[in-house]
C-alpha cells in the first residue's frame, strides 16, 4: 500500500510535467526599438510574449504591443481570423512540443488564419499556486493585446479564438472577462482546464461560458487522486466534452507507467500523467488533421447511462462535433457531451446501441452474461465483440448496451450472437432426461432471443434483426445464432 501512496504522491507532484520539447530558443524577431507610432496607451513591458507562428525555420516571429511595424514584419494579415494558443503550467520553462504541432495543424488545414503563441513561460514556470495567481495577469495582458489590435488595425475581437491548455484555459477565460467594452471575443476552447484551485470556484474565478461568444471544453483527466484532480470535472463551457467519461484515457493506463519508466526513467510517471491530460490537445489536433474523421459526441447525464447506449439520439441538436469544427451554439446551460475514442490518432470510433430482448427459460437460474457478437456490414465485418452486460440474465428482459467500432463497417446486414457459456447445463439436462424418461423428446430450456435492435450513433440509422430461422429461436450454451433484418410483417409482430 505504501508504494501506491508514493505513486499517488508522485503523480500529484509532477502534474503536468512537460516531456520532450522542441528547443524553446526559437529565434525571435527583435522588435524595432525605433519610433513608437501609436499612443502610449498600452503598457509597454508585457510579461507575455506574442509569437506569430511562421512556416519558417525560426518557427515564430515576435509581435510587440505598440510596435505596429512588427505586425507587418511578421506577416500578420488583419483580414484573417486569429487563433491564439495559450500553454499551461511549466515545470522546465520550455514551450512544449504539442504547441508547435497544434500551430502547424491549424496552419496546414486552415491556412486562412493568423496563429499566435502566447508565451507566458516566465509567469508559468513557478510553483503551481504562484502560476495560478499569474493566470490573471496573463489574461489581462492578452486582453490588452487584443484591444491594441482592435485599435491599431481595426481587428475585430469576434475574430479571435483562444485555445488554452490546462492553466492556459483559465488564462483564456480571464482574457475574455478582462477585455473592455460589452463585446466579447469570438471563441475560447479549454483543453482539459486545470482543476486544482479552480474546481468549485465561482464563474468569475475560472473559465466560464460568459468569457466569450462561444466556449467549448474537452475534459480528459479528471480522475481524483487524494481529493485532487489534474483536470477540472465541472462543466465550464457551453459544450463540455468528456471523452471516455473524462476521467482517464485509453492507452494511458497506469500499467503503461512501467513501460514509460523503462523508457524514460522516473520521468516515465510524468509521461503517464501527461498522457491523459494532454490527450485533450491531441483530440483537438486530430479534428484539424482528419476532416473526414470528425468525432461525434452525445448529450448525456453521466457516463453510466452513456455506456448503456442510451444517449445516441441526435435529434434536436443533441449531438455536436468535438474539436475545431464544433457547431457553435450558445445554450443557456452547459451541456455535457460524451463519446468514446480510440487510444491513438485518428481517435474517432463508431457508436452503436444494441437492445437485446432475452427470455431465460431456465427457471430460477441466473445466466452468466457471457455473449459475443459478430457483425457483417456492407463495408466490413466486426468479429467476436464482447457484449458488455454487467448483470446476470434472468427472466424476461431487454438489455441495452454500447458497442464501439474503430472502423466504419457500413450498414449492418447480419448479426451472429453466441452464448459463450460452457454446456454444463446441457449435460445436467441429458442426465436428467435419462433419470426421468418422460421428459425425453421435450425441448431443453434455453434462452430465447426474439429480436436485436440496433441504433447507429454516427448515421442515426435504426435496424431490427430477427432470427434467421424462426422455427428455432432457442439459444443454448456455446451455440451461435444468426440474425438478419426482420421482414416487415414480422417486425410488427414483435
Ligand atoms: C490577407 O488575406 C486575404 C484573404 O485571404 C488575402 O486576399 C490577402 O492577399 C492577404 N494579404 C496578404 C498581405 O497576404
Ligand atoms: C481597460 O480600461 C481600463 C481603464 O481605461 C484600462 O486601465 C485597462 O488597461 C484597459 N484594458 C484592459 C485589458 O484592462
Ligand atoms: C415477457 O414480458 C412481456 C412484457 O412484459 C410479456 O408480454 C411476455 O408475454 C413475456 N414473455 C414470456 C415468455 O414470459
Amino acid at each position: 500500500m505504501k508504494s501506491l501512496q508514493l505513486l499517488s504522491f508522485l503523480l500529484l507532484s509532477c502534474i503536468i510535467v512537460s516531456g520532450n520539447t522542441y528547443e524553446g530558443n526559437k529565434k525571435e524577431a527583435l522588435g524595432s526599438q525605433s519610433e513608437h507610432t501609436t499612443a502610449k496607451k498600452y503598457q509597454q513591458n508585457l510579461e507575455t510574449k506574442f509569437r506569430l507562428y511562421t512556416d519558417t525555420a525560426e518557427g515564430s516571429c515576435r509581435v510587440f504591443v505598440n510596435q505596429l511595424e512588427t505586425l507587418d514584419k511578421c506577416g500578420f494579415n488583419a483580414s484573417l481570423p486569429l487563433v491564439m494558443i495559450v500553454h499551461g503550467w511549466s515545470v522546465d520553462g520550455i514551450l512544449e512540443s504539442w504547441i508547435w504541432k497544434m500551430a502547424a495543424a491549424l496552419k496546414s488545414q486552415h491556412n486562412q488564419m493568423n496563429v499566435i503563441i502566447a508565451d507566458w513561460l516566465t509567469l508559468a514556470h513557478q510553483h503551481y499556486p504562484i502560476a495560478v495567481q499569474n493566470t490573471r495577469t496573463t489574461g489581462q495582458e492578452i486582453a490588452q493585446f487584443v484591444e491594441w489590435l482592435e485599435e491599431s488595425v481595426q481587428f475585430s475581437r469576434s475574430n479571435v479564438h483562444l485555445i488554452g491548455y490546462s492553466l492556459g484555459a483559465h488564462v483564456s477565460g480571464f482574457a475574455g472577462s478582462f477585455i473592455n467594452g460589452t463585446k466579447k471575443i469570438g471563441r475560447i476552447t479549454g483543453l482539459d482546464p486545470a482543476g486544482p484551485l479552480f474546481e468549485g470556484m465561482s464563474p468569475t474565478d475560472r473559465l466560464s461560458p460568459d468569457d466569450a461568444n462561444f466556449v467549448d471544453a474537452i475534459h480528459t483527466f479528471t480522475k481524483q487522486h487524494m481529493g485532487l484532480s489534474v483536470g477540472i470535472k465541472q462543466p465550464v463551457a457551453h459544450f463540455d466534452f468528456y471523452p471516455n467519461g473524462g476521467t482517464f484515457q485509453p492507452g494511458c493506463h497506469i500499467l503503461y507507467v512501467y513501460n514509460h519508466i523503462a523508457q524514460y526513467g522516473i520521468n516515465g510517471i510524468a509521461q503517464t500523467v501527461k498522457c491523459a491530460h494532454e490527450r485533450s490537445v491531441h483530440l483537438f489536433i486530430d479534428s484539424l488533421l482528419h476532416k473526414d474523421k470528425q468525432s461525434t459526441a452525445y448529450w448525456c447525464n453521466d457516463i453510466n447511462t452513456f455506456n448503456k447506449g442510451l444517449c445516441l439520439n441526435c435529434r434536436k441538436n443533441r449531438c455536436n462535433t468535438l474539436g475545431y469544427t464544433i457547431r457553435e451554439e450558445r445554450l443557456p446551460k452547459s451541456r455535457r457531451l460524451f463519446l468514446k475514442t480510440r487510444a491513438r490518432m485518428p481517435f474517432k470510433v463508431y457508436h452503436y446501441q444494441f437492445k437485446i430482448h432475452i427470455i431465460n427459460e431456465i427457471e430460477g437460474k441466473q445466466i452468466e452474461p457471457a455473449f459475443t457478437m459478430s457483425l457483417s456490414g456492407t463495408k466490413e465485418d466486426a468479429k467476436k465483440l464482447h457484449i458488455p452486460l454487467v448483470e446476470g440474465v434472468t427472466g424476461n428482459k431487454t438489455y441495452s448496451f454500447l458497442i464501439t467500432l474503430d472502423t466504419d463497417i457500413g450498414d449492418i446486414i447480419m448479426i451472429k450472437l453466441k452464448w459463450e457459456g460452457t454446456p454444463v447445463w446441457e449435460n445436467i439436462w441429458d442426465t436428467f432426461q435419462t433419470i426421468i424418461p418422460w421428459t425425453k423428446g421435450t425441448r431443453r430450456p434455453g434462452l430465447i432471443v426474439k429480436a436485436i435492435r440496433v441504433k447507429a450513433g454516427e448515421t442515426q440509422h435504426k435496424y431490427t434483426f430477427c432470427p434467421q430461422s424462426i422455427d428455432n429461436i432457442h439459444l443454448h450454451p456455446s451455440q451461435e445464432k444468426t440474425f438478419v433484418k426482420c421482414e416487415d410483417h414480422f417486425e410488427r409482430s414483435i
